[in-house]
């Protein structure tokens, strides 16, 4: 079922599905079942990559089907992510080979793919009626300790994956956080054309007028 809290609205109407993607942080405790999981991952391979190298790897840990990985990858967290990461059904790791397969050379696009493919699989779970939540605050150092990360891999981003639940089950200030209406930045803000840093509405007025 589609999660409607929270729904983002912008100044275009977009694919449902991208507005309902969010970032929680309260969970229920149902378990995610493992064919879910690997639907979700299964949704990273359709990203596209440079070289077509692929170079994104996760390591999971399920709270019912690997709670020990899972109380790893939650040890990694730094301590303002792990009283609310701890109740998602799902952490995961996500890794990037910095080096290309066919040459060697560093791979200057590797994290850049980790994060479309991360991105592609959140609009997967989100459309399964899941969420994921990315977060930068980990240790890269205690990841690669606790899962023997090999040296030309990187751990880059930590993130639930797990059914949302009700904000009220969050102490605040985190309850207030997941109510509080999602903000962007306007287009005219990142979107350029003709020249830098023209909003593209503008030069379109101006070449009309
Ligand atoms: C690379 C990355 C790192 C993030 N790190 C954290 C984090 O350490 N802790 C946290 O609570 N949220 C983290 N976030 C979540 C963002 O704060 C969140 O995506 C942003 O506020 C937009 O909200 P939304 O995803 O619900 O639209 C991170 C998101 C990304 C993409």
């Amino acid at each position: 079922m589609a999660d409607t809290t929270n729904v983002l609205a912008l100044e275009y109407p977009i694919l449902p599905v991208l507005t309902q993607r969010r970032s929680p942080r309260a969970y229920t405790d149902q378990p995610v079942p493992a064919e879910v999981v690997h639907q979700i991952f299964a949704a990273a391979s359709s990203s596209a990559s440079c070289f077509g190298e692929q170079p994104w790897r996760y390591i999971v840990g399920s709270q019912s089907t690997s709670p020990e990985a899972f109380q790893k990858i939650l040890g990694g967290l730094l301590g303002f992510n792990q009283p609310w990461a701890k109740k998602a059904g799902v952490l995961a790791v996500g890794v990037a080979k910095l080096a290309f397969s066919h040459d060697g050379n560093p791979n200057g696009w590797a994290k850049y793919d980790v994060g479309q493919a991360t991105a592609t699989l959140a609009i997967e779970a989100t459309e399964l009626g899941l969420q994921i939540h990315q977060m930068a605050g980990f240790s890269p150092d205690a990841l690669r300790a606790a899962f023997s990360i090999p040296e030309g891999f990187e751990p880059v981003v930590v993130f639930t994956l797990g059914y949302p639940g009700p904000a009220s089950a969050l102490p605040d200030p985190l309850r207030e956080r997941e109510e509080a209406p999602r903000v962007r930045k306007p287009l005219a803000e990142f979107l350029f054309e003709g020249a830098w840093p023209t909003p593209a509405n503008e030069q379109f007025d101006a070449t009309n007028v």
